[in-house]
């Protein structure tokens, strides 16, 4: 069994290291975590069971499979303090946004892999995007899928297009909770119910929708059930229609221009 490293026990690496211990993915005593401040790894590792490294170091010493779970603009300098210990014989899986694998592997000689978590993990559900470097192996590919697959639903994708991938998928637990409160808190200011009865209205109605659209082929089927031809919902279904479109075009522009940002300040860190 592989000795499982994670760095960064912050809201990601705390979530995915509860997950993977509580879901069985990995056994605690497999586990091991550092953080730039130590008491937030003691934290986890009084949750959990897992072991604690008392620097990055010793951790990716110790480790067969590192989890990299820091701030995009700290990976660099992270992989750097690592030089000579992430050899070709580790598994380092970032988690990092906007971090390439070239970015990785220009630093390191370990095998890479990349993973876009989502929050939704949380109650294991939802999407991890995933892509492996080149040096990686069937065996890599097969412990990063399982033990993805335990606490969401891994999808392998492209890398070039993880930045659009995962506004639909670890971005998009905010926008959709955004958008239904925007709608509950519109409905409490036209009918003078209570802001928390609008939000609890809405929010079960959302949890019964994901529910309902287990059972079906497709967000239209659930319209088309609810809005039906002359009906008051079918009027609307038109109005987001009209306004949802370039709602969303603006939203993809602007997270997608920020991903361009954070990439350029990435690129223009010392290697
Ligand atoms: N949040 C999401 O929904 C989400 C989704 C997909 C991917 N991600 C990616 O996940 C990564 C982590 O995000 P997050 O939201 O978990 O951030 P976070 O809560 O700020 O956690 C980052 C953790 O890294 C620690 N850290 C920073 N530099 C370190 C170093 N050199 N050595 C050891 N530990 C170090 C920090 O320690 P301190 O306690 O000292 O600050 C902190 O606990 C990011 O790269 C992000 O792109 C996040």
């Amino acid at each position: 069994m592989a000795t499982i490293g994670v760095i960064g026990t912050g809201s990601m690496g705390g979530m995915l290291i509860r997950k993977f211990v509580e879901t069985g993915a990995f056994p605690a005593g497999d586990v091991m975590a550092s953080n730039r401040s130590t008491e937030k790894a003691m934290a986890v590792a009084a949750t959990t069971g897992i072991g604690i490294a008392w620097s990055n170091l010793d951790l990716a010493a110790a480790s067969d499979m590192i989890f990299i779970c820091v701030k995009p603009l700290e990976v660099k300098s992270l992989l750097k303090e690592l030089k000579g210990v992430l050899t070709a014989d580790k598994l380092v899986v970032s988690i990092a946004a906007d971090v390439t694998i070239r970015d990785i592997t220009d630093l390191c000689d370990a095998r890479v892999a990349r993973v876009i978590p989502s929050v939704t993990s949380e109650c294991s559900r939802g999407v991890s995007l995933v892509a492996f470097g080149d040096s990686s192996t069937e065996a890599d590919r097969s412990l990063v899928l399982s033990a993805l697959d335990s606490i969401s639903r891994p999808v392998e994708a492209e890398e070039v297009n993880f930045e659009l991938l995962a506004d639909l998928t670890s971005c998009a637990p905010a926008f959709i909770s955004s958008m239904m409160h925007e709608f509950a808190l519109s409905a409490a200011r036209r009918e003078g119910i209570s802001p928390r009865l609008a939000e609890l209205l809405v929010m079960e109605t959302l949890a019964g929708t994901a529910e309902l659209l287990k059972t079906v082929k497709g967000f239209e089927e659930v319209v088309t059930r609810v809005a039906t031809a002359g009906g008051i919902t079918e009027e609307g279904v038109k109005v987001i229609r009209k306004v949802a479109p370039s709602m969303y075009d603006d939203l993809l522009e602007v997270t997608l221009a920020k991903h361009s940002l954070v990439k350029d300040r990435i690129k223009d860190q010392a290697s």
